[in-house]
């Protein structure tokens, strides 16, 4: 937009409504109740403000939906598929292109290929799915982020980088032979949203040369990270943000994405690939787990909206929109004296709920408790990134932390409007206020794996 901003105001207008349900505290302190204080297990209906996740929850525009309309749905060869693959193709500069129906799918393809018992796979930050996907093969997989990066409060423009150093101590340690892959993530998703820069990719590049590395890209938020590329990166001011997108996906031998985030679509994944002989084997495996190579696990007018959605997200107005949408809660709540992690992320504002909840000790899980309270004053749901997720268990049954008691507050994309933000706003005044008598929880339920999705909760005191 060529005109002086003054307030936020949403690149686009609203043609179909989803009416929210309104409902009490009454009611939410008996739905929570009910839910074991687990905000996965409380109904959709019984949410106001729905901030557990930017996956596969953002609205699709007119384009998108009209494209659904078009979709080709031949089982062979179809017209949809022909046009992901030439925008796919274009954006990646890769000449193999795989569809999945979401992200872990092309994990699975790409890990059970590259993985097993022995192997070592470095990455900035794995991301949860992308871990389990190379640990099932028997691999293993160890995150490398910066010293800097663990500060949550520091002020640095490319928190999400790979640590190069550490990266090659390992290669050196363990041999490039025994090297899986290296993953970039970008955004770095676990660690904040925070970007990666141009020049950390470059030099991964350099080091997977050096070593004959294999150099995989996560990059399901890349049209964010490019954002942070262009404002932050010096040499990047006049090129387009697609431009930015082009230049990082190039520099890798593969690239996984979940399209659910900036495919702007509500399913979909891709896997593309440079190697032939690697994609003749991803290929193979998709064909026995997902579909015919036209289709992978995506229906013809999935296709069609991801392809239309693949454009979209680049455009300037939306971005600038997405990523000052996103900082203007994480900033107001700064504001408010809510410790955040700083600077703010693409997709997410990431509360320190340690800090934010200090008479709460870390085995009685502080992130879960603001999750509770911020669905009991205001409906709102989100995330708990913290020992309830992360944490592990020692040898007698005691809690080994994670490294920060986080909360996540996710943004969907083109969903929810400024009001909507700013009644979040308010609703962290009733939690600032009520901070001091805030109890804990304790565990009442847990399964063997990922128990954050099912653990049931009792409340403390
Ligand atoms: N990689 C990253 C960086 C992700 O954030 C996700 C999903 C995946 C891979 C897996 O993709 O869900 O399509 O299979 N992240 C979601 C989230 C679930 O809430 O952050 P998927």
């Amino acid at each position: 937009m060529s005109t002086k901003q003054r307030t936020l105001t949403e690149p686009f207008k609203i043609k179909m409504v989803e009416p929210l349900r309104v409902t009490t505290e009454e009611e939410r302190t008996r739905i929570i109740k009910e839910a074991g204080y687990n905000t996965f297990l409380v109904h959709s209906d019984d949410v106001f403000i729905d901030l557990l996740t930017d996956s596969g929850t953002g609205a699709m525009s007119d384009h998108q939906w009209a494209g659904i309309m078009l979709g080709d749905e031949s089982y062979a060869g179809s017209n949809s598929w022909l046009r992901l693959e030439r925008v796919v193709k274009e954006l990646t500069g890769m000449p193999h292109i795989l569809p999945t129906h979401q992200g872990r799918a092309a994990e699975r393809i790409l890990y059970s290929i590259l993985g097993g018992v022995g192997k070592i796979f470095i990455s900035n930050t794995h991301f949860d799915t992308t871990r389990a996907n190379i640990e099932y093969t028997g691999a293993t997989a160890i995150d490398v982020l910066p010293e800097s990066s663990l500060h949550t409060e520091e002020d640095l423009p490319f928190k999400g980088n790979i640590d190069l150093e550490h990266t090659e101590a390992l290669i050196r340690e363990n041999g490039p032979d025994n090297i899986g892959a290296i993953i970039l993530t970008v955004t770095n998703n676990s660690a904040g949203g925070q970007p990666v820069s141009m020049e950390n990719a470059l030099a991964l590049r350099e080091m997977c040369d050096k070593y004959g590395l294999l150099m995989v890209i996560d990059g399901c938020r890349i049209a964010e990270n490019s954002y942070f590329v262009k404002h932050r990166e010096k040499g990047y001011e006049n090129k387009t943000y697609k431009e930015i997108a082009q230049q990082m996906l190039n520099l890798g031998d593969a690239f996984v994405m979940s399209a659910k985030k900036d495919g702007l679509v509500n399913i979909g994944g891709l896997l593309t690939l440079k190697n032939d002989d690697l994609a003749m084997k991803c290929r193979n495996l998709l064909i026995i787990s997902e579909g015919f190579t036209t289709y992978g696990g995506l229906a013809g007018r999935d296709m069609e909206a991801l392809s239309i959605g693949l454009e979209e997200v680049f455009d300037a107005d939306y971005l600038t929109y997405r990523i000052r949408s996103t900082g203007y809660l994480g900033e107001h709540l700064r504001n408010k004296g809510v410790p955040v992690v700083w600077p703010i992320g693409g997709h997410a504002v990431y509360i320190d709920a340690g800090k934010l909840y200090p008479n709460i000790p870390v085995h009685e899980f502080p992130g879960q408790a603001l999750v509770c309270d911020l669905y009991l004053k205001g409906g709102i749901r989100c995330v708990e990134v913290g020992s309830v997720m992360f944490g592990k268990k020692d040898a007698a049954g005691n809690l080994i932390p994670a490294a920060n008691e986080l909360v996540r507050l996710a943004i969907p994309r083109r969903v929810y409007t400024q009001s909507h933000i700013d009644y979040v706003l308010d609703v962290f005044d009733d939690i600032l206020e009520m901070r001091g008598q805030t109890r804990g929880y304790k565990i009442a339920y847990e399964p063997p794996f990922l128990r954050h999705f099912t653990a049931r909760f009792e409340k403390l005191g």
